[in-house]
């Protein structure tokens, strides 16, 4: 199966039009689109009705998660709403299984990698992030249990934000707890995947590895773009 994966196309309602040739490209030349996030830029409506509309060009499946931008606006449930009209599967809490490979996804959250992770430690609102990062966390273990306990030998995850510090190395240091946490790394170790593609991160690198050698790529478009040469979606062939 040919996975075309990208992030953070931040679909603005000037957008119109911006994306029916790459939609179309993509259904001639791959089997399936995973969007990995960060699909509006303001997490409007009328900016997911846009996207919506873009997405006709597809004529294959499309998944996606949400990501940090489509909460902005507070309406996260109905850009949800409105691109699963469009026949876009946007996973949170159930994978998705096509042609006998899974496909499980969680926006993720911040938390830090490895050992700067954030501690549930100190005030309240400390411990609710550390919360909030464990919820995503159980949700992606829980759709990749259902995906073991259905057979499913092949497993691709999609995440908004980082698993691992690898592909987001080329950011800032200060900004680095807000891009991901290892929290999902180890789930995705412990349960297994062949392939994680996230988004979030802009500068890159675009590929590194989990410590269980889980392949990891960064595909937040304004970093495929800079790739030389350059890409507009990732090709992965699983
Ligand atoms: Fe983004
Ligand atoms: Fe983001």
């Amino acid at each position: 199966m040919k996975i075309a994966a990208i992030g953070d196309i931040h679909v603005r309602e000037t957008s119109r039009g911006q994306y029916t040739e790459l939609f179309k490209e993509i259904s001639e030349k791959t089997d399936i689109l995973v969007l990995c996030g960060d699909l509006t830029d303001l997490g409007l409506p009328q900016e997911a009705y846009v996207l919506a509309e873009e997405l006709k060009a597809c004529t294959i499946p499309v998944i996606s998660v949400l990501g940090n931008h489509d909460y902005q606006s507070e309406q996260a449930d109905g850009v949800k709403k409105i691109l699963q009209d469009a026949n876009c599967t946007v996973l949170d809490q159930e994978p998705f299984i096509y042609q006998n490979i899974g496909f499980a996804g969680i926006k993720g959250f911040i938390g830090g990698f490895d050992q700067y992770a954030l501690n549930a430690f100190g005030e309240p609102a400390i411990k609710q992030i550390v919360l909030e990062r464990d919820h995503e966390a159980y949700a992606l273990e829980n759709q990749l249990k259902q995906l073991l306990a259905q057979q499913i030998k092949q497993r691709v995850v999609l995440m908004h934000y980082s698993p691992i510090r690898e592909t987001v190395a080329q950011e800032p240091a200060d900004i680095m707890p807000f891009l991901g946490s290892t929290r999902y790394a180890q789930v995705i170790d412990q349960f297994g995947a062949d392939v994680v593609f996230h988004g979030h991160a802009n500068m890159g690198p675009h590929s590194g590895k989990t410590i269980g050698g889980t392949p990891v790529f960064n595909v937040a478009l304004p970093l495929l773009i800079s790739l030389k040469p350059q890409l507009q979606y990732k090709e992965f062939i699983l």
